[in-house]
């Protein structure tokens, strides 16, 4: 057995997004892409004699190809040890958290995300770093310039290593280590809540269904909710991990998960709903006939947190990507602790978390975490709120509408036009972007523009700067609109609009969500002249 060093072309401008790499599983299949990314990330760590690394991925369709590959080449850079998955899954969370607990030097984690799996799905790659989280913008870019740089890889060519036992195996020098998946996900979780009163709960016949979505989450849920926690068996749906996931979209919100929306309306209704998505960092939340948004959720882990033993101390600071609805304020003000408004996306926390600044943070997509991991964490989320209801003996309902009661309600929703025309996304971004500075003061149908600006985030740690971050215009009493194009959508662009408004007013807070924002909906679109500008009457997506 040899390494072996074969010449491969550099990417022609494949810059990689904030999530790292993501493509469609024909281009990886191409000869040498996926070499190409890895000898990128190899080179740009350098020397890595004596070197841990994790690996791991949500087992989607060409997740084993990509584990060998990579295995096969780590070895040939000299790396000292791989620490992978068994069967080459590892969930996000779990990846960040073997990181840390393992010390590692940083890891490799498969997974599109949300994006659809199987041979004519997503796949992708990125890099994290010893801290548990993803690469920042420095490393990332020095891989993206290898990438453009690359004239051959090295790779062993040594048989397939053999993932299917928890052992330890070489491969040239490098020791394989197969790892459970779960075993140290499921002991960091213990820590951090009262599994005790959760198994109590459970026991005493409180109900609950966890939609795995066919993706990686399912054997973390069956093990720690089924296994550690007593919950009865077929607590956890859909929970087998498919290459495919049965061909749904490993997306957890109220239109991807409609089978968990529909089960938590019917007449016998378990007590509680959760799903996650394709990697297991997303989580969504549902009591009897409600789904609790995001922005909520965190804002009422971070009131009851200190139900939950990892958290008993009280928590540091929150932080929220800026289009989250700003529920979490209220509750740090009252809390007398700091909330921080990052940018859109989950690197963003990182240096907070790091620098001792925030405990929780969360994103309006269906992301909650703390700095237990450096990644959100889906079925940490479903375990918070597990252990407030053990905690508090309330229902979701109950927890949600006193919290709103004593902190008011953030109406909210986020709308989505997907694959529009880029042209004509950009230009709508343009014409808004020229709007603002003339937007303060007006009166807009009912409201008054108190600001307007396009978003300019400065690190507090780093005094890296952000800008451009999405343009929002915020009212005088509080409630706002916020455009910005996706950055992770791969047709076209996507439009998200995302729309709150505050109502202090428990009378006023049975509203219909789409009905209390239909105002705020109105001037967004004359504002932006969405409709015209992309010939699209309505979002494809309301969440
Ligand atoms: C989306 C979400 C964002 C999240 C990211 C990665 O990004 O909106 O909150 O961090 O996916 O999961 P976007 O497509 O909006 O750029
Ligand atoms: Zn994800």
């Amino acid at each position: 057995m040899t390494i072996q060093t074969v010449a491969t072309k550099p990417f022609a401008g494949q810059r990689p997004g904030t999530s790292g790499l993501r493509k469609k599983v024909t281009e990886f299949q191409q000869p040498g892409y996926l070499e190409n990314f890895v000898e990128a990330i190899f080179q740009t760590l350098g020397n890595l004699s004596g070197r841990t690394l994790v690996l791991g991925g949500d087992g989607r369709f060409f997740n084993r190809n990509a584990i060998q590959t990579i295995l096969h080449m780590a070895a040939a850079h000299g790396v000292a040890r791989m620490l992978v998955g068994r069967g080459g899954i590892l969930s996000t969370p779990a990846v960040s958290c073997v990181i840390r607990k393992r010390a590692a030097f940083g890891g490799i984690v498969l997974s599109a995300s949300h994006n659809p799996g199987g041979p004519d799905g997503d796949f992708g790659i990125k890099y994290n770093i010893e801290n548990g989280g993803p690469a920042p913008e420095k490393i990332t870019e020095a891989i993206f310039a290898n990438t453009q740089a690359i004239s051959s890889y090295r790779i062993s060519d040594a048989p397939a290593v053999d993932l299917d036992d928890v052992k330890i195996t070489t491969l040239e020098a490098m020791q394989v280590e197969v790892i459970d998946p779960v075993a140290d996900y499921a002991e960091l979780m213990g820590r951090l809540f009262d599994f005790d009163a959760i198994r109590a709960l459970f026991a005493r016949g409180f109900t609950m269904k966890f939609d795995g979505m066919s993706a990686v989450s399912g054997p973390y849920a069956r093990a720690i909710l089924e296994g550690m926690l007593g919950a009865p068996a077929g607590t956890v749906i859909n929970g087998e991990p498919l290459e495919d996931f049965g061909g749904h979209h490993p997306d957890p919100n109220p239109v991807n998960a409609a089978e968990l929306i529909a089960l938590m309306s019917a007449p016998g209704a378990p007590d509680f709903g959760a799903a996650s998505d394709g990697d297991a960092d997303r989580n969504m939340i549902v009591g009897r006939s409600i789904a609790v948004t995001p922005s909520d959720s965190l804002a009422i882990i971070a009131a009851n947190a200190r139900v939950a033993p990892g958290y008993a101390a009280g928590i540091k600071g929150i932080a929220r990507s800026m289009p989250t609805s700003r529920a979490a304020d209220r509750v740090a003000e009252a809390l007398g602790i700091d909330c921080f408004e990052t940018p859109t996306g989950w690197k963003y926390f990182g240096n907070l978390m790091d620098a001792g600044l925030v405990t929780l943070c969360g994103e309006e997509s269906y992301g909650t975490g703390s700095d237990h991991v450096r990644e959100k964490d889906g079925l940490w989320a479903v375990l918070f709120w597990l252990n407030m209801l053990a905690s508090t003996g309330k229902s979701v309902e109950q927890l949600v509408g006193e919290h709103w009661a004593r902190f008011g309600r953030n109406y909210y929703s986020r709308h989505d036009y997907e694959a529009v025309d880029a042209t004509a996304a950009d230009a709508m971004m343009a014409a808004l972007r020229e709007k603002l500075p003339n937007l303060a003061g007006q009166a807009l149908g009912g409201f008054r523009v108190a600001q307007a600006d396009d978003f300019v985030y400065t690190d507090p740690v780093d005094k890296s700067i952000a800008s451009r971050q999405g343009v929002r215009i915020i009212m005088t009493d509080g409630s706002r609109i916020v455009f910005r194009l996706s950055g992770t959508g791969t047709e076209g662009a996507t439009i998200r609009v995302y729309l709150e408004r505050y109502e202090a007013d428990p009378s006023r807070h049975a509203l219909d969500t789409q009905q209390a924002l239909s105002g705020l909906v109105a001037i967004a679109d004359g504002v932006s002249e969405l409709h015209q500008r992309t010939g699209r009457q309505a979002p494809s997506v309301i969440t």
